[in-house]
């Protein structure tokens, strides 16, 4: 009823775009830097994982919450809120996803393993959305033409705002955008934040277009500072 008589409102005082309910926002924006934060420790850990000299890496559930956790508070600029549903649903995911990932990343012999933060990302993804389920979805993806896995299309919410929003001339970078709508129906808040091509990315991402990397994916052709995927978030209303 509130958040009605806040759209009302709005609406009465003639602002045309309806801003999103600020405690949504908010639990968007904490879901996607901590989700970001998880991967980019992976990400950092890369070259350990693909180690084939060293067997046990360490890298344990545990260990990458730890550093997540930092990485969270270097960004948002306060601590993980554990007992926040959205924000244990990635914690727990990432447990998961870690502990079942040991005996891939720990095999000695072996260097490249497939386990990249991407491959990371969607695990979790996938389980922090089935433990919310059905009352957030959070998804890792990317522009159409520059997709790898199919799961991570973007949808028609999702496409619009890559392209219409994000492509835009002038559209300032790295900032969020969000909505809110419906899917099949059901009110949602929607949530997407861009991110952009790092050095580290280009080994696989990078030049020259079609060679392929190490994971046996054909490379983008990227340049460093493009837009190479996007953080979504839905919350069910
Ligand atoms: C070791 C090679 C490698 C590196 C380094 C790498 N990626 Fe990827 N990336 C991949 C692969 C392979 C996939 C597809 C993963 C899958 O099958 O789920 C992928 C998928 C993605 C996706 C999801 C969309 C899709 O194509 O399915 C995004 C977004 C992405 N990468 C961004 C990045 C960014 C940003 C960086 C740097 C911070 C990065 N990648 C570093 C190989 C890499």
């Amino acid at each position: 009823m509130k958040k009605i008589l806040y759209a009302a409102t709005i609406c009465m005082t003639g602002i045309l775009s309806v801003p999103a309910y600020a405690g949504d926002e908010e639990i968007a924006k904490d879901m996607s830097a901590l989700f970001g934060a998880g991967r980019a420790v992976i990400s950092d850990n890369q070259d350990k994982i693909n180690d084939g000299n060293v067997g046990d890496k360490g890298l344990t559930g545990d260990v990458v919450i730890a550093a997540a956790k930092e990485k969270y508070k270097e960004k948002a600029g306060k601590d993980v809120d554990a007992n926040d549903q959205y924000q244990k649903a990635i914690l727990d995911a990432i447990k998961e996803v870690m502990t079942d990932a040991q005996p891939v990343i720990n095999e000695k012999g072996k260097g490249f393993k497939g386990f990249l933060p991407a491959v990371f990302a969607g695990q979790v993804a996938n389980k922090a959305s089935e433990k919310l389920a059905g009352k957030a979805v959070i998804k890792l993806t990317a522009p159409k033409e520059l997709v790898r896995n199919r799961k991570n299309r973007p949808d028609d919410w999702e496409n619009k705002a890559i392209e219409e929003t994000f492509k835009k001339a002038g559209y300032e970078k790295g900032k969020a955008f969000s909505e809110t709508t419906t899917i099949d129906g059901k009110n949602a808040f929607r949530y997407i934040q861009p991110e952009y091509y790092k050095q580290s990315c280009l080994s696989c991402h990078g030049g020259p277009k079609g060679e392929v990397d190490i994971s046996g994916g054909k490379k983008e052709g990227a340049n460093l500072d493009d837009l190479g995927g996007a953080i979504s978030v839905t919350i069910f209303k």
